[in-house]
């Protein structure tokens, strides 16, 4: 769905959320079409990529705010519809943030020794819970899926090992009100809508995400100048900009994907990993930073040897 389209349905234009967000376009799921859907696609495309069987995977994360139904979760209908009738299958919830917290969610199974090999999924249907009358916020999400697959292998740690290298997870509920969905099972039994209060999360946002960032720098003990790649949560490029030179990252190491995605929320990291990988940005061996922020608020940041 472009810029073009959305003005047709609500008083916006192309030029106005090009300049305050930096999208061109979004992508909507079709009539029917659930979260488990999207992320069975990725996950199908993510396993094929690495050369292994859902036989092979005995763990499922998939972070999203937009389950198909309230239970059970979308995870275990990835899991059937991978065939799979073995290991375990969760979602996890931390909005926008959720596919860093599944990241590491994931690596500490893995770091523990109890699994052995994890997709990791971010899935959304926005769409499903935006206002298309409140121009604010329909212009600024869409859907999407995408999906990585971790092994855990044996090695010697520290920086060069492959995988995660740190990953620092922050949440504070006091921030509710500024960003959240006005329905849910225990208290409108309703789906609800999402609501934000855009310029408080806009404040917020860019000093929450260069301290956690800061943070993962620190315990890796590396610098903004080690890293190959950024690949920042896609909300909006002036968030992502900002964060880059507030933490002296080189433009040409940002990974940027927002204008053709839209805010995917927990799906827009793994989103823009494919793109950076299929276009040969990110190559094995590199070092690359993933961060995000969103409802709750959530945030986080993980360093990865890719
Ligand atoms: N089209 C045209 N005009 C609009 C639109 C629109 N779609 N939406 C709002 N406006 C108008 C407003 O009504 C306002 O008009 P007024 O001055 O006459 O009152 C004017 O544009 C400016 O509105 P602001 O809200 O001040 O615009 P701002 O520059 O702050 O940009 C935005 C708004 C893009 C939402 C910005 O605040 C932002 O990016 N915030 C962060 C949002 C975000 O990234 N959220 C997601 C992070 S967490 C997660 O991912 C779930």
């Amino acid at each position: 769905m472009t810029n073009e389209e959305l003005s047709t349905m609500v008083e916006t234009s192309d030029e106005w959320i090009q300049q305050r967000s930096g999208i061109r376009e979004r992508h909507i799921a079709a009539e029917g079409e659930t979260t488990s859907m999207l992320a069975t696609k990725a996950a199908e495309a993510a396993l094929a990529d690495a050369g292994l069987t859902a036989a092979e995977i005995d763990l499922i994360v998939l972070a999203t705010s937009t389950p198909d139904y309230t239970f059970p979760s979308a995870a275990t209908q990835v899991q059937a519809n991978l065939g799979m009738h073995h290991g375990a299958a969760f979602d996890l919830q931390a909005v926008c943030s959720g596919f860093v917290f599944a990241v590491a969610t994931a690596d500490k199974f893995l770091t523990s020794g109890s699994h052995k090999r994890a997709l990791v999924i971010g899935a959304e249907t926005f769409s499903r819970i935006l206002d298309w009358k409140d121009r604010t916020t329909c212009v600024l999400f869409g859907d999407g899926a995408g999906a990585i697959v971790l092994e855990a292998q044996e090695s010697e740690g520290g920086l060069q090992a492959r995988g995660v290298i740190t990953s620092q997870l922050r949440s504070d509920g006091a921030h509710r009100t500024k960003l959240y969905v006005d329905g849910g099972p225990s208290s409108t039994q309703t789906v609800g809508h999402l609501r934000m209060e855009g310029r408080e999360v806009f404040r917020h946002a860019v000093g929450m995400v260069t301290d956690v960032i800061k943070a993962a720098f620190a315990a890796a003990e590396v610098t903004a100048a080690d890293i190959d790649w950024f690949v920042p949560h896609q909300a909006n490029r002036r968030i992502i900009d900002a964060s880059a030179e507030k933490l002296g990252i080189a433009p040409e190491k940002v990974v940027k994907t927002v204008d053709r995605h839209g805010n995917t929320s927990a799906a827009s990291i793994p989103l823009a990993l494919d793109i950076a990988c299929r276009d040969g940005r990110i190559r094995q061996g590199d070092l690359v930073m993933i961060e995000a922020m969103g409802g709750g608020f959530t945030w986080g940041a993980a360093l990865i040897r890719w």
